[in-house]
């Protein structure tokens, strides 16, 4: 019995130590160096090679190693009977609420503008509007968007969120379906895109989308790169219907050298860095999702592979 972590070209030692600290007796294995692939029960992935997943026919459960699971969605090889879990954690979602906050409040207190000023040595001041004032609309209220909208509100901001379908009740208004998305988006001066990847959230941040938030709006996208039309992004920067960008994540990763987004003056850029998982906080819940696994109790943050999250 072992988990076989499967993270190529990563070292996944801070992950093996902190697996370990939760169940010293874990077998642990780090792919490709697997021993035994029929022993293998559990598999940790991220970015994992098509066609690997087969390798190991007794498998009870695969985990993602982060709150995304669209890799392995995407992968026609992975064993469909196989119940796929993903990250939810505490750290994770601190983590990103921090990110989007920084996105928001340095364009909102207009920093760009005044690390220009120094650079001409000028003394200005620039006129802000009130936070009350701003609409930060969050596309995607799941675990992740409900707290970074929850941390934002309770900050100042008018917050709105948008989702596939109605949860919980929250403190602020959450607009629901394609049919209250324009809603959503009239009142959203920072845009923030939380949402998972599946076949209709792809392309969804697109030239009618950005047509339809206030004129000058800002887009901070923290999703998955193929959420974002690029050429109509560059088309909105141009023409000022949006003020600028914030991305961390890409079509591409790494972003190719000679891509347009690197030397845009509208656009601020992080390598996928937004909300990164912390193997210490994140052990504890695989480490109960591999011994449930075993002993075919529920499992924790299981993945509706119909939804795609
Ligand atoms: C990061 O992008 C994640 O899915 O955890």
């Amino acid at each position: 019995m072992s988990i076989a972590i499967i993270d190529p070209g990563k070292d996944v030692s801070d992950w093996v130590a902190a697996l370990h600290a939760h169940d010293s007796a874990l077998k642990v294995e780090v792919w490709p160096e697997i021993a035994e692939p029929e022993k293998v029960e559990f598999a940790l992935c991220w970015n994992h090679p098509e066609g690997v997943l087969p390798q190991f026919p007794n498998l009870k459960c695969i985990s993602s190693l982060g709150a995304g699971i669209n890799h392995l969605l995407n992968d026609p090889s992975r064993p469909p009977q196989v119940p796929l879990v993903r990250l939810v954690d505490n750290a994770l979602k601190q983590s990103m609420a921090e990110y989007v906050m920084a996105g928001v409040l340095e364009h909102f207190r207009r920093f760009k503008d005044y690390r220009q000023l120094q650079s001409r040595t000028q003394w200005k001041e620039l006129p802000i509007p009130d936070i009350s004032t701003l609409g930060v609309g969050i596309m995607g209220c799941g675990e992740i968007g409900r707290y970074v909208a929850q941390k934002l509100f309770n900050f100042g901001f008018s917050v709105c969120g948008w989702s596939r379908t109605r949860k919980g009740r929250e403190k602020f208004p959450v607009y629901v379906g394609n049919g209250e998305l324009e809603t959503f988006l009239s009142r959203t001066d920072f845009l923030v895109c939380l949402l998972p990847l599946t076949p209709e959230t792809e392309n969804i941040l697109n030239r009618m989308r950005f047509d339809q938030l206030p004129a000058g709006a800002y887009l901070i996208n923290v999703g998955r790169g193929s959420h974002l039309v690029e050429a109509d992004l560059l088309s909105a920067l141009d023409c000022g219907q949006l003020s600028g960008a914030l991305l961390d994540v890409f079509r591409q990763e790494p972003l190719p050298e000679q891509h347009p987004f690197w030397g845009h003056s509208k656009i601020a850029m992080t390598p996928h860095i937004a909300s990164v998982t912390n193997p210490d906080s994140a052990a504890e819940q695989i480490v109960a999702n591999y011994h449930r696994a075993l002993s075919g109790e529920p499992l924790l943050n299981l993945v509706d592979v119909e939804c795609g999250y």
